[in-house]
């Protein structure tokens, strides 16, 4: 079975060499299914076309040189400034209901004020590199001496399986290693997927799950499939950017997707 789709601009050829892939008991719905498919997919290609226009160039991405579990970083190599305004986000998704707060990857400690700003019991950070710990961290804690923060050192891989369950969990980290950037990046619908069965396995009933998602102005059918195996339900927020010329990092749009998972 053969399907042609064809505009000025592309065509698109699904060819189905197996008789009984996509067979329901009669041809007029393999039909409709296999067009809603194709149809979805030319959208999908028209709305590329239009978001790419928009584009910034970005410096040339260079591979990860070395591993950055314990590497020495600038600011702007552990969180690039463009991502504050995503933490809010972030942080407000978790927060707002106050409870008990997880986050990984502790960073430059900028959204962890931010939750610290809404009326939580308690902030738990797992943080793995010891440079970032003794900086940010340690200056953190001390400016927040009467509030109730702990921190777990370490890889989460290492470490969560010794923590309760929270009212909140907010997942921003970055591959470490080529083999992370391979699995977690490449091999992913999403960079965060690797982590939502643990996410979901430490919220309490009806806890919120956070992180952003490298999608322009929506969930993919697959992403969204994924959240619905681990959380009863979730909503996603679209965040305008403003998004430098010369960004290292690899997003070029100028929005970008936060979604929040409840249990
Ligand atoms: C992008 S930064 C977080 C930025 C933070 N949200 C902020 O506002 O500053 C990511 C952090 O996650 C940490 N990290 C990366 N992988 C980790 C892992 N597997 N376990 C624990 N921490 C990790 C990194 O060391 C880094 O400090």
């Amino acid at each position: 079975m053969k399907k042609i789709k064809r505009s000025k601009e592309f065509e698109i050829i699904l060819t189905i060499n197996d008789d009984n892939f996509i067979r329901p008991p009669n041809n007029i719905q393999r039909n409709a299914v296999l067009n809603r498919a194709l149809k979805e997919f030319v959208g999908d290609l028209k709305i590329l076309d239009t978001q790419t226009k928009h584009f910034v160039p970005g410096s040339l991405s260079q591979p990860l040189s070395a591993d950055r579990e314990q590497k020495i970083m600038e600011a702007q190599e552990i969180m690039e400034d463009w991502q504050i305004p995503l933490m809010q986000e972030m942080a407000k998704a978790i927060a707002e209901g106050g409870g008990d707060i997880l986050e990984i990857g502790f960073g430059r400690g900028i959204s962890a004020e931010m939750i610290l700003n809404f009326p939580i019991n308690t902030y738990t950070a797992i943080e793995c590199n010891n440079d970032v710990i003794n900086t940010y961290f340690k200056q953190f804690k001390e400016k927040h001496a009467a509030k109730k923060i702990n921190l777990v050192p370490g890889l989460w891989q290492d470490t969560i399986d010794a923590l309760d369950v929270f009212d909140g969990i907010l997942f921003h980290t970055y591959p470490l290693n080529d083999d992370e950037y391979m699995q977690y990046v490449n091999g992913s619908v999403t960079f965060a997927e690797h982590f939502f069965s643990l996410a979901a396995k430490h919220l309490k009933p009806g806890g919120a799950f956070t992180y952003f998602s490298n999608e322009i102005d929506s969930l993919s059918r697959e992403h969204q499939k994924l959240l619905l195996n681990h959380f009863s339900s979730f909503t996603i927020k679209v965040i305008p950017l403003e998004i430098p010329e010369d960004v290292h990092d690899t997003w070029w749009a100028n929005t970008i997707v936060v979604i929040k998972a409840i249990k």
